[in-house]
This record gives C-alpha cells, sequence and structure tokens, in this order.
C-alpha cells in the first residue's frame, strides 16, 4: 500500500503509482458520467484557488469532487478578488484556507508555487499548475489518454509539437512518459526546444528513448500520438517574440491524413490556431474525451489525498 499527501510534480512518482492512479481513475468512469451516485468524499471540501485563468482543470477538479459526494470552495480569479490583492503572501493564504477545506488545489504565476504552499498547508495540495514549470494532474490525464486511446502507453510514439520550452503540460507529460517503454519525438523551432536538464533527467531513468526534429510531416510519418500545444503567448515578456513564434507550427486534417488514418490526436486545450478544426472529425481526434478524463483523473488524486483510496 502507498499514500499520496500532495501532488506537486510527477518527477516524485514512480511507474506503480502511476499505473495505479491510472487504474483508480478508470474504477470512476460511471460516477465521473453521472450514471452512479457516490458519496466517497461526503464532509469534505475541496478549495480551487486559482490565480491564472482555466476553464478545464478547475471545473474538473470541481466537478471530480462533486460527482464524488464532496463540496467545493471556488477562487476563480484570486490575484483580484482573494487577499492577494491587499498583498497577502501565498503562505498566509494557504495557512488560511486549510481552516476552511480539507485539500487545496492551485494554480499560480509563480513557479514552485504549488511547492512552497504544500510547505505550509496542513491539508493536501494538488498543483493546477505553476507558472511555464509543471501541471501533473494535466500530466496524468494525457497518460491515462494514451493508455485508453492505445490500449497501453509502451511501445508508443508520441510526437509532441510547438512550444515544448514553455507549456507546463508537456514538461509533466513528459515527466510521466519518462517511465514508460515507449519514444517522443519533439517537433519545435530551436527556440521552443524543452530543456536540456529535463531530458537528461528524462534518459537517465533508462525507458523512454528522446528524439529531436523540425520535420513535422516526417515526425507524423511515424506517430502512434501526436500532442499538440499552442504557442504560450502568456509566457513571453517581448510581445514581438511572441508573434515571432506564433504560428510555427500547425497541422490540418489534410497533413494527418497524408501521414496516416491512425494517429491519436491529443491536445491539452485551449486552443488558438495550431489545430484546425477540421480535425475534429478525423478519426483519431481524441482532445475532447482527453478533457473528460481529466475528471477520472482529479477524482482519484482527490480519493487518494483525502484518504479514501489508496494505491495497492
Ligand atoms: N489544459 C488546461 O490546463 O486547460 P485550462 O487552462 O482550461 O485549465
Amino acid at each position: 500500500m502507498s499514500s499520496i499527501r500532495d501532488v506537486v510534480s510527477l518527477k516524485l512518482f514512480s511507474r506503480e503509482q502511476l499505473d495505479g492512479i491510472l487504474d483508480l481513475a478508470e474504477s470512476f468512469e460511471d460516477i465521473a458520467r453521472g450514471k452512479k451516485r457516490s458519496e466517497l468524499l461526503a464532509g469534505k471540501v475541496l478549495a480551487t484557488l486559482f490565480y491564472e485563468p482555466s476553464t478545464r482543470t478547475r471545473l474538473s477538479f470541481e466537478t471530480a469532487m462533486l460527482r464524488l459526494g464532496g463540496q467545493v470552495l471556488s477562487v476563480a480569479d484570486a490575484l483580484q478578488t482573494s487577499s492577494a490583492w491587499k498583498g497577502e503572501s501565498l503562505a498566509d493564504t494557504v495557512r488560511t484556507v486549510q481552516n476552511y477545506a480539507d485539500a487545496i488545489a492551485i494554480r499560480h504565476p509563480e513557479k514552485w508555487a504549488a511547492h512552497n504552499a504544500a510547505k505550509y498547508a496542513s491539508v493536501p495540495v494538488l498543483n493546477a499548475g505553476d507558472d511555464a514549470n509543471e501541471h501533473p494532474t494535466q500530466g496524468l490525464l494525457d497518460l491515462l489518454t494514451v493508455r485508453r486511446e492505445r490500449g497501453s502507453i509502451d511501445g508508443q510514439t508520441i510526437v509532441m509539437v510547438g512550444d515544448n520550452k514553455h507549456c507546463r503540460s508537456n514538461h509533466s507529460f513528459a515527466d510521466g512518459l519518462a517511465n514508460y517503454n515507449a519514444r517522443l519525438v519533439l517537433v519545435n523551432p530551436p527556440e521552443l526546444a524543452l530543456d536540456r536538464e529535463q531530458i537528461k533527467e528524462i534518459e537517465a531513468k533508462g525507458r523512454l528513448a528522446v528524439g529531436e526534429t523540425t520535420d513535422l510531416p516526417e515526425a507524423l510519418k511515424q506517430a502512434d500520438v501526436m500532442y499538440i500545444v499552442r504557442i504560450q503567448k502568456e509566457r513571453y515578456s517581448d510581445p514581438a517574440e511572441y508573434e515571432r513564434m506564433k504560428g510555427s507550427y500547425k497541422v490540418d486534417r489534410a497533413m494527418l491524413e497524408a501521414a496516416g488514418p491512425n494517429i491519436s490526436v491529443m491536445h491539452p486545450m485551449p486552443r488558438v490556431d495550431e489545430l484546425a478544426p477540421d480535425v475534429d472529425d478525423y478519426p483519431g481526434a481524441c482532445y475532447f474525451r482527453q478533457s473528460f478524463n481529466g475528471v477520472l483523473i482529479r477524482m482519484a488524486l482527490l480519493a487518494l489525498v483525502l484518504g479514501k483510496a489508496q494505491l495497492r
């Protein structure tokens, strides 16, 4: 048996823990779809403290809690509407919110904010994204999506396209993939490359083979999964630099069909212009199923950190 208190980084999880979380997540399918009722988290309260915008992460945390019989306190725009606006420190905020909630899901524009919150909080902290750093619950739902769409994570070639430098979803997905015998092909302009140190860490685990190219059509010919993300506008201090990188890669249905009929197309969303709407009815398009998988993963994580489930 293994217990989990905080979920701040996928770097801290073993393959056995990851597989256990994915299995637990899938066991919640009927409850997530509203076909079965659950009171597993009755009497428990989750606070969602979001200092950056979100559609999927905050709402899927909240529906996960509600579907499991728990309750939610939500701050959707904490920089403006919490006492952070008056200058309160994050350490003081979490030591206050722990009096009102049994767990805290936090999204914050500062790197390591969730890690720091976890040091101060007496209740579990779940990292819902810290700056351009990590987004571990997204990484888990991405692993689950590969497993559900392809039957296995081992043996897959994942082509990761776009802003591999700034996109925290990519960082956490790559950290998760590092535990599987698979292949990761990074496709980006040189300016948007994944951090060298992260690639070294991944390779040191000896499971995931990592390759890099700027040739998207060639990479797609090898792909079982294409994972594409937008250029992360909010991470650029220089608007001219964003304008220069914007539109670096765009994928449409014709490109996918030229590469093959059986590529699973993932996107953590939101999308801007990097993935054309005509991909939506390409057979492998699975980004809306991917966002549903976020409910399953967040149910599993909430059940685990609140002591209502355990990993074998
Ligand atoms: N994937 C993701 O983090 O989406 P949101 O910004 O909508 O939460």
